[in-house]
């Protein structure tokens, strides 16, 4: 195409095309605008306020300088066009913000805020190996998994015992995902059929137990284990909960014995070499599928849902996060069946009830 001979609709085509690289090439902005909202506790602010807010108002009570009121303009004008807050007009004419769904999940204290989750992925230690995409597929070094491999000269789990304020976030960040996907769950009918009646489960890769918590705490007469790495598991306190136990060790050399297995978010963190290692200790660990034995995975399928453009989003760029920080990736319900059928499973069947994710139980041959 010659720049000089343009028609309206090349030019018109081109303009679109130079728009969309800027968008892409700046669209780490509305990452870094999310963060700064989370913050700078906007959306605590707006909720303590009680009403919607003007900008005088929300710079007060942040208590910043008048100075920057324009620029804190200019912030929620982004965070609105992203859907984080929205405006009206007050009867006095000015411009006022209100809360919607997506900044109520940024609320430090409501009962599943997403906060933590959405700062951990953005934190800059996780986000400066993704400058070296290129480099990593370029390098013909095989011992390197990751681009976050390269940069910090380790896989991300053996750095974390080490690194306590990463640690810290980390786990943080999981229990708030946990919180929520256990408040789902723990009311889908679908999903408690799947646990009724068992007599035990581990929590393979738990974390810091929100999830097999509430699990515990919803099925009173099931035996719960919570099963982690020495580092996460041995600094929590030991909890009321008569029906369940914590258990340090390493997936890869044993899992606790029970009835079913739970891989919250666990396996998409490895390459298929290690999850079928992984799969293969977890078929050990239980008996039969006459005798109850499976597992519970709760991770992405990718397409499914199909056609849902907000979840396909997440599963591609998900896929790319677990990548470039783990060697790892989101799996098509063709790669799962690839992982199941190498470690020795024979069924499954996907329940597609968690928005980008699913739950997928798998049963032993
Ligand atoms: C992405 S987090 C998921 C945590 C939790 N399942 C959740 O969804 O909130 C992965 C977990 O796997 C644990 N993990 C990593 N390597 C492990 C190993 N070799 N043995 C046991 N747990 C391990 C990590 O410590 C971490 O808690």
């Amino acid at each position: 195409m010659e720049p000089n001979h343009c028609s309206n609709k090349q030019t018109k085509e081109l303009l679109d095309a130079v728009g969309f690289i800027w968008n892409h090439s700046l669209s780490f902005l509305n990452s870094m605008a999310l963060k700064c909202a989370i913050q700078l506790g906007i959306s605590d602010a707006i909720k303590k306020h009680g009403k919607p807010m003007t900008l005088v108002e929300l710079t007060n009570s942040l208590s910043i300088h008048p100075n920057k009121a324009s620029s804190l303009h200019q912030m929620m004008r982004l965070l609105v066009h992203n859907n984080f807050y929205t405006t009206q007009i007050l009867p006095t004419g000015e411009e006022a913000y209100d809360l919607t769904l997506n900044s109520e999940l940024l609320l430090k204290d409501h009962p599943l805020t997403h906060a933590p989750l959405a700062l951990i992925g953005i934190t800059p230690q996780l986000t400066e190996p993704s400058h070296h995409f290129a480099s990593w597929f370029q390098s013909h070094d095989q011992s390197c998994e990751s681009s976050f491999h390269v940069a910090q000269g380790m896989h991300l789990y053996k750095g974390m015992p080490s690194d306590t304020k990463l640690n810290d976030l980390f786990n943080l960040a999981m229990a708030s995902d946990s919180r929520l996907i256990s408040s789902l769950l723990l009311t889908n009918n679908k999903f408690k059929a799947l646990i009724q009646g068992i007599e035990s489960i581990v929590d393979v890769g738990g974390g810091t137990g929100t999830m097999v918590k509430a699990i515990a705490e919803a099925f009173p007469e099931v035996n719960c284990i919570l099963f982690d790495q020495p580092h996460v598991v041995n600094n929590l306190q030991l909890n009321e909960i008569r029906n369940l136990t914590y258990v340090a060790g390493d997936m890869f050399k044993s899992i606790p014995q029970a009835n079913v297995v739970l891989l919250k978010w666990i396996l998409h963190n490895w390459s298929d070499e290690n999850c079928i290692k992984i799969l293969e200790k977890c078929k050990e660990a239980i008996p039969s599928r006459e005798k109850g034995g499976k597992l519970l995975i709760i991770d992405m399928v990718v397409g499914i849902p199909i056609n849902n453009e907000n979840h396909s989003r997440s599963q591609f760029l998900a896929d790319i996060q677990m990548s470039y920080l783990f060697g790892g990736k989101e799996r098509t319900e063709q790669q799962w069946k690839f992982l199941f059928d190498k470690a020795g499973f024979c069924d499954y069947n996907i329940l597609p009830i968690l928005g980008s994710r699913s739950v997928i139980e798998v049963f032993p041959a």
